[in-house]
């Protein structure tokens, strides 16, 4: 398995989210492909359907860690509550907070920059809700930003975690199949690319196979294929679904109940109107209590928990 330190990861991070490519995300809800397009906003309606069976008071205080555009945080102001945020990315930081100013201009919002796996700067027990939408992947250690969310949450206070998980229905390709299996089979904390080289170098398997990853057939175009060079330069962490209950039970919030959000068995373009029909079937069919466990194929999972 590829070593790599907690600064190397940070400044990876910091990089790309501070880097142009990134301002797309500020249309990602709502101007891209298909899949992209449903599978945010799935993640973001399942989000809020958990804040609305919440039902806070006007001025309860909600921290999102890891903002982005402000997709999400913009609908927690529209819902009357005082947002304020932590993010990485000076570009989505100002992105952030003029799509809430122009979009909700008596709404409360305190979006800054800063790194969520340092001290947040809050008192303890300063939040009625916490919120961390596509973001756990990125940390090098999770386990500090969740002790963090347990300080600043207040006793009673909830987390809502929306979170891509390995076991998917992702079977577009052999490869794809071959990493899921793999990652079944091997619990791999960590996301591999699907290339043959990846999934064979960079999961336990690598006992066997990283001393032939300087070779040249370890790096011929059929073994490189879906690798991503530039996301190479981190790790990034893989959830299940008891991953993610186990990283809140042990850093003190419960778990309270879990929901998928984007049921899609492939990337490829052509199956785009295909995962939308997919999705569209399996969702219904989780709102029948007897097919509830499919939950568990989705894409992103969306786990509400309480701070005892
Ligand atoms: C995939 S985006 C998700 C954005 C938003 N939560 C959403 O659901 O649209 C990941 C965000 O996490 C932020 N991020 C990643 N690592 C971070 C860190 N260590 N501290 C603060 N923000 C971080 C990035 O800057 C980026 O805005």
């Amino acid at each position: 398995m590829r070593k790599i330190s907690k600064e190397q990861q940070f400044e990876a991070v910091k990089g790309w989210w501070n880097s142009e490519q990134v301002n797309k995300w500020d249309k990602q809800y709502d101007d891209w492909d298909p899949h992209t397009v449903r599978s945010l906003n799935r993640r973001l309606e399942k989000i809020l359907i958990f804040v609305d069976e919440l039902k806070f008071a006007n001025g309860s205080k909600v921290l999102e860690l890891g903002y982005g555009a402000g997709q999400t945080a913009l609908k927690m102001g529209q819902r009357g509550l005082e947002v304020h945020g932590i993010d990485l990315s000076n570009n989505l930081c100002a992105i952030a907070n003029e799509r809430c100013r122009n979009e909700c201009p008596d709404g409360k919002f305190f979006l800054k920059t800063g790194d969520i796996e340092s001290k947040f700067d809050y008192k303890d027990n300063t939040f009625d809700l916490v919120i961390v939408s596509g973001v756990f992947h990125y940390l090098y250690n999770h386990d500090y930003c969740t002790s963090e969310i347990n300080r600043v949450l207040k006793s009673g206070g909830h987390l809502i975690i929306g979170q891509r998980t390995s076991y998917s229905l992702n079977i577009s390709t052999f490869r794809t199949f071959f990493r899921s299996c793999i990652y079944f089979i091997f619990r791999e904390k960590y996301e591999l690319f699907p290339s043959y080289k990846s999934i064979l170098c960079d999961s336990k398997l690598g006992y066997f196979f990283d001393r032939y990853r300087d070779t040249k057939f370890f790096n011929s175009n059929f073994m490189l294929k879906g690798h991503d060079h530039w996301k190479y330069k981190l790790k990034k962490n893989l959830y299940s679904n008891g991953r993610l209950k186990s990283l809140c039970k042990r850093n003190g919030i419960d778990p309270i109940k879990l929901t998928g959000a984007y049921y899609a068995i492939s990337e490829n373009p052509k199956y785009y109107n295909l995962n939308l029909m997919i999705d569209d079937f399996i969702d219904k069919l989780t709102k029948i209590f007897l097919f509830r466990f499919f939950y568990r194929l989705s894409r992103i999972t969306v786990l509400l928990a309480i701070k005892k």
